[in-house]
């Protein structure tokens, strides 16, 4: 059974298509490769030992979507793409919401025009905003977002959920993702950034590799443990396997429903540097900076409903996620 999977070269995607392949399905990749590069399928392919069929196209380009549509017998559609980069959707962030918000109208647009009405799609934690308190439930309240890139999450949950309840055979999965970290055991795949890394774990990585000479360690003044923001790491893996339980419930019925994946567990930043230490046998040097504009203080799931609804739930630990980080970035010192 095929799986449209846009922006399957990407971190998270690349897992997913793993995972399905797994799973007995077929995934066809659509990505426009503006944050990732064909060698992350080729390494998908290794993995799996199955072909995989790719297009080069942007998921603005209407033409080029409805000519994957009438190629291929799309069941569902796993939606990735997206730009990702906090800072730039602040500088730039008409590029954020073309990018994500109109991709996402021009993806919708061209499923209904093929007939293919499930859709699972990648969200965040960040949604919930600074108001509500951790762990944090589908049933809060959405919050104010602290920049671009969040308001275009908000934004395309309301498209989406607008979408089914104008056409209630559509199928909808909103997955809220925490914190993905961890890379596929073999060390062929993982998480590849381009110029200096914006997140923790691939920062910490290159500190450990010695790209980088030290992490700054923004704040340790918040009502937490030890001060540093405590977040909910989740495995890349589980993560992956997460979508593979949402794609069966598009495919079994229609409705529009919203799951936090994550594991319902917080860490702080020094946790993670002690973890990475540990599992990497290496140094990760650290100054204590200021606080990065935006941030919360604390931010984890309650991932009971994925569990109750979906079957699914987080099974690796943080030191399984560093020792995977670690081995993808020892192995592959320049990424791809
Ligand atoms: P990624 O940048 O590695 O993957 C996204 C992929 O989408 C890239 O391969 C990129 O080339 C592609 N892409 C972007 N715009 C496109 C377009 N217009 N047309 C075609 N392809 C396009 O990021 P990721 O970490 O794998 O994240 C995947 C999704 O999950 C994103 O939507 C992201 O916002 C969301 N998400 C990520 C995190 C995280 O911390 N990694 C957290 C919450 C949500
Ligand atoms: N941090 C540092 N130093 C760094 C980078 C991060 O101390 O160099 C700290 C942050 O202050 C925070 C924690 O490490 O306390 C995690 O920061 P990340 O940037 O790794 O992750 P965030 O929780 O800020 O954001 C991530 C994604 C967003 C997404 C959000 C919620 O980057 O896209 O999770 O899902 F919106």
């Amino acid at each position: 059974m095929s799986i449209l999977v846009t922006g399957g070269a990407g971190f998270i995607g690349s897992h997913t298509c793993v995972e399905l392949i797994n799973s007995g399905y077929e995934p066809i990749i659509i990505d426009n490769l503006c944050n990732s590069k064909s060698e992350s399928i080729k390494r998908i392919e290794e993995i799996t030992g199955k072909r995989i069929k790719f297009y080069e196209c942007d998921i603005r380009d209407r033409a080029g979507l409805d000519r994957v549509f009438a190629e291929n017998c799309i069941e569902a559609v796993i939606h990735f793409a997206g730009l990702k980069c906090v800072p730039e959707s602040i500088s730039e962030p008409l590029k954020y919401y073309d990018n994500n918000i109109g991709g996402t109208v021009t993806l919708c647009e061209a499923m209904k025009a093929a007939g293919c009405k499930k859709i699972v799609f990648s969200s965040s934690a960040t949604v919930y905003g600074s108001e509500n308190p951790s762990p944090l439930r589908e049933d809060m309240p959405e919050g104010k977002t602290t920049n671009p890139y969040g308001t275009t999450k908000l934004y395309i949950e309301k498209v989406l959920k607008d979408l089914y309840a104008s056409d209630n055979s559509w199928s909808v999965c909103l997955l809220r993702y925490f914190n993905p970290i961890g890379a596929h055991k073999s060390g062929k795949i993982g998480e590849d950034p381009k110029g200096i890394p914006n997140n923790l774990v691939p920062y910490v990585s290159q500190v450990a590799v010695g790209k980088l000479d030290h992490l700054n360690v923004c704040g340790n003044d918040y009502p937490t443990p030890d001060g540093t923001g405590v977040r909910d790491y989740i495995h890349v893996v589980d993560l992956a396997l997460g979508h593979i339980k949402a794609v069966e419930k598009v495919l079994k019925e229609s409705g529009c429903s919203t799951y936090n994946l994550g594991t319902g567990k917080g860490y702080s930043v020094l946790d993670v540097v002690k973890a990475f230490e540990k599992a990497s046998g290496r140094e990760v040097k650290y100054v204590i900076a200021p606080r990065r504009p935006g941030d919360i203080a604390t931010c984890y799931s309650d991932p009971s409903k994925a569990k109750a609804e979906l079957g699914w739930e987080a099974v690796r630990g943080i030191e399984e996620m560093c020792e995977d980080s670690w081995r993808w970035q020892s192995q592959n010192p320049n990424g791809y």
